[in-house]
């Protein structure tokens, strides 16, 4: 099977097997593993942030960040397709109790001007807007880096109106490597931020959150409370070091392989790119083959391929470093000959 559903499928490399049975580890809940220590200390230190907090998922730390910054009957803006909104159960209804306001946006990017007459008045009607969630790079927008000048934009309107940012950074390296921009000045203009280890760079498991030291120490206790206090975890966070040592600057051969079989599908008849290919998703749209996105999925496991419907016709696939340049080729080759 050549799986291009996600790129959480991949599987962790010889070096970071290495790392988790070599991990020293302690009681995290204690605060006493020194391989998530390191992790944290590393982390923070990329991001330019205080401080950092090693969580299982990328969805329990930007549900922890909800939690953390806002109190029940308050209001949060997202974008109308973000994962928090998206797919996330409705956890921040449900746990955090807020209300989401959602704003259509373009290629993942909040209109400032929008944001800004969104935020709630000062009046006993309403609810208060107590923070606004960002996503980079755009998963439903097809992997769009959202511009440092939006996000500048965006941040300037929140401290004007004493508002925390949180961004949804599960690929702010794929962000990163795509715009050249590194990731402590995406950081720079959001309050707090979640990225994931087990995306693009490889790890197995596990997610960042960081922020201020304030910040992490109430996370802390979110954590705990949503049972993600781990205990000997280091041998989780010891991949995760290996991830963000070695696993960043390859993210360019996702990135050029996408383009590769964004480039590709194209020349398949009937088959069309609905988005600006910038990282390592494409969306394909099988509208011009006569067929349902559940039909091309149908025909592409047949042919041993794995993708994701992101829609009626929309069809999501996704690269990473378990698929080689020679793999994409293949699928190409596939798709040509059946659809010619
Ligand atoms: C943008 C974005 N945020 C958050 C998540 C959640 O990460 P996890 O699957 O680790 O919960 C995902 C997962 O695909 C994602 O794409």
């Amino acid at each position: 099977m050549i799986d291009l559903r996600s790129d959480t499928v991949t599987k962790p490399t010889k070096a970071m097997r290495q790392a988790a049975f070599e991990a020293k580890v302690g009681d995290d809940v204690y605060n006493e593993d020194p391989s998530i220590l390191e992790l944290e200390e590393l982390a923070a230190t990329m991001l330019g942030k205080e401080a950092a907090m090693f969580v299982p998922t990328g969805t329990q730390g930007n549900q922890i960040a909800v939690l953390t910054h806002c109190n029940p009957g308050e209001e949060i803006i997202l974008e109308a397709d973000s994962h928090i909104y998206f797919y996330e159960g409705a956890t921040i209804s449900a746990f955090a109790g807020v209300q989401p306001r959602p704003l259509a946006g373009k290629r993942g990017q909040l209109d400032p001007h929008l944001v800004e007459a969104s935020i709630r008045e000062d009046d006993i009607h309403q609810p208060e807007t107590s923070l606004i969630c960002l996503e980079n790079t755009h998963n439903r927008a097809g992997g769009a880096v959202v511009p440092l000048e939006n996000m500048k934009d965006v941040y300037h309107i929140a401290q004007k109106n004493g508002i925390p940012v949180h961004l949804d950074g599960a690929r702010l390296f794929n962000a990163s490597i795509a715009s050249g921009i590194n990731v402590k000045d995406f950081a720079k203009y959001t309050d707090t931020v979640q990225f994931c280890l087990s995306k693009g760079l490889g790890a197995p498991v596990g997610s960042i959150i960081a922020g201020p030291q304030s910040f992490i120490k109430k996370a802390r206790k979110w954590r705990k409370r949503l049972g993600g206090g781990m205990r000997q975890a280091g041998m989780m966070a010891a991949p995760g070091i290996v991830a963000l040592k070695t696993m960043v600057d390859r993210l360019t051969d996702d990135h050029s392989n996408a383009e590769l079989l964004a480039k590709g599908l194209e020349e398949v008849g009937g088959l069309s790119i609905e988005n600006t290919v910038e990282t390592n998703i494409v969306l394909v749209n099988t509208e011009g083959i006569g067929m349902s996105a559940d039909e091309f999925l149908d025909i592409l496991k047949e042919m041993d391929i794995l993708a994701v419907s992101f829609g009626p016709n929309t069809v999501r696939f996704v690269t990473h470093f378990d698929v080689s340049e020679d793999e994409i080729r293949q699928v190409l080759a596939k798709l040509k000959y059946r659809f010619s």
